[in-house]
C-alpha cells in the first residue's frame, strides 16, 4: 500500500525512486495505491485546482505503467473507511509524539499561519490507510520512515489494547537496487518537487524544455581528469567533480551502457566534450520522457476513462476496507446487538 500526494508534477526522481517500484510490486503483491487527496487539505487551503491536480497524478502514474486491473488505484476520499479508522486512531495517538515528529515541525515553520490540527495528525491518516488494508509492505521514500515506525506503533498499540492480531505491523519496502538516485541537474542534491526548478526534470517537460535544462547543467571546465589549462600545464583532478558524476549518473539511466562506456573512456583521458555527452543525454531523456508525457496528457483529459479508473479502484479498495473496519468494531466490543 502507499499514497501519493496529489501535489505538483511527477518528476524523475519520483519515477526512479517509487512510480518504478509500484510498477514492479503490482505483478507481485495485491497493491492498494492511493491518491492522498485528504492529506493534500492539511496544506491547501484554495482547493480550486485540486481536481486538476488528482486527475493529473493519476494519469501520470498510468503513463508510468500502473495498471488500474492489477491493482487498487483509487482517491482517498472515495473511501470513507478511511475516515472511521482515522477517528479510532486518533485514541491511540499520544499528541505530545505527534507534537515531536519532524515532519509536524517542519510544516509549523513554514506555514505559521496555519497549524490546524489536520497537520497534527497528518500520521494517523496515514496510518488510518495503511492499516486499513492491514498492509505490510509499503513502498516509500526514506523521508517517511518516521511516518511507518508510527503507524506501526499504532497498530501494536490497537493489538494490545482490544486484544487479537487484527493489525500486523508495516514496514517501508523497495526492490533494493532498484531505486535508483536521480541527482539534479545543478550538481547539489537530488531532484526535487520544490526547489530549482530548471535543475529538475518533470515527466510533464516538451522536448525543448528538457533539451535546455540539460544543455544548462553544471559540468566541469576541463575535459577530464587530467585537462590541459590554456599554457598547457596538466591539472590532475584526484575524484570526478559532482556535477559531472550526476550527469554519468543520469546518462545511465537513460543511456546504453556502451554509450556510457564510451564517454566514461573519453573522461578518463582527458579528451571528453561535455557538449557531446549533454546532447547524448539531452536526447535520450527526450527519447524517455516523451512517451510517458503524451500518454499522461491524453489520459489526463479523458475524464470518463479517469471516473471508471476510480469508480473501480474504490470498489476494490473498499471491499478490504469494509472488512477491516468490522473486525476493529467487534474488537473494540462497538457491537451493541
Ligand atoms: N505522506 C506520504 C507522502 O508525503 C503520502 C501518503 C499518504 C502515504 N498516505 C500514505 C504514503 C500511506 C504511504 C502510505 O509522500
Amino acid at each position: 500500500m502507499s499514497g501519493i500526494r496529489p501535489t505538483g508534477f511527477l518528476h524523475l526522481g519520483n519515477y526512479f525512486g517509487a512510480v518504478r517500484n509500484y510498477v514492479r510490486m503490482q505483478d507481485q503483491y495485491t497493491c492498494y495505491f492511493m491518491v492522498a487527496d485528504w492529506h493534500a487539505l492539511t496544506t491547501m487551503t484554495d482547493t480550486k485546482e485540486l481536481a486538476t491536480q488528482v486527475r493529473r497524478v493519476m494519469a501520470e502514474n498510468i503513463a508510468c505503467g500502473l495498471d488500474p486491473d492489477k491493482v487498487a488505484f483509487f482517491c482517498q476520499s472515495h473511501v470513507p473507511e478511511t475516515a472511521e479508522l482515522y477517528l479510532f486512531l486518533n485514541m491511540l495517538a499520544y499528541v505530545g509524539e505527534l507534537q515531536k515528529t519532524p515532519t509536524f515541525k517542519d510544516k509549523v515553520r513554514l506555514q505559521p499561519e496555519n497549524v490546524n490540527a489536520g497537520l497534527l495528525t497528518y500520521p494517523v491518516l496515514q496510518a488510518a490507510d495503511i492499516l486499513l488494508h492491514r498492509a505490510t509492505l509499503v513502498p516509500v521514500g526514506k523521508d517517511q520512515e518516521q511516518h511507518l515506525e508510527i503507524a506501526r506503533d499504532y497498530a501494536h498499540r490497537f493489538n494490545t489494547r482490544y486484544g487479537g492480531e487484527l493489525f500486523p505491523e508495516p514496514y517501508a519496502f523497495n526492490f533494493g537496487e532498484s531505486l535508483a538516485r536521480v541527482p539534479s541537474l545543478d550538481g547539489a542534491g537530488k531532484m526535487s518537487k520544490s526547489e530549482n526548478q530548471m535543475a529538475t526534470l518533470y515527466l510533464s517537460d516538451g522536448d525543448e524544455t528538457i533539451r535546455k535544462k540539460i544543455m544548462k547543467a553544471k559540468t566541469d571546465s576541463g575535459s577530464g581528469p587530467a585537462s590541459r589549462t590554456a599554457e598547457g600545464a596538466v591539472l590532475v583532478q584526484e575524484k570526478m567533480p559532482d556535477a559531472v558524476a550526476n550527469l554519468f549518473q543520469l546518462l545511465r539511466l537513460v543511456a546504453p551502457a556502451e554509450t556510457v562506456t564510451a564517454f566514461e573512456t573519453d573522461y578518463a583521458a582527458g579528451t571528453i566534450r561535455y557538449g557531446d555527452m549533454k546532447k547524448t543525454l539531452a536526447e535520450g531523456m527526450v527519447n524517455f520522457i516523451r512517451p510517458i508525457r503524451e500518454k499522461a496528457e491524453a489520459i489526463q483529459n479523458d475524464i470518463p476513462y479517469l471516473r471508471r479508473v476510480m469508480e473501480q479502484g474504490a470498489a476494490k479498495a473498499r471491499v478490504s476496507a469494509q472488512a477491516t473496519i468490522k473486525l476493529a468494531q467487534e474488537a473494540m466490543g462497538l457491537k451493541y446487538y
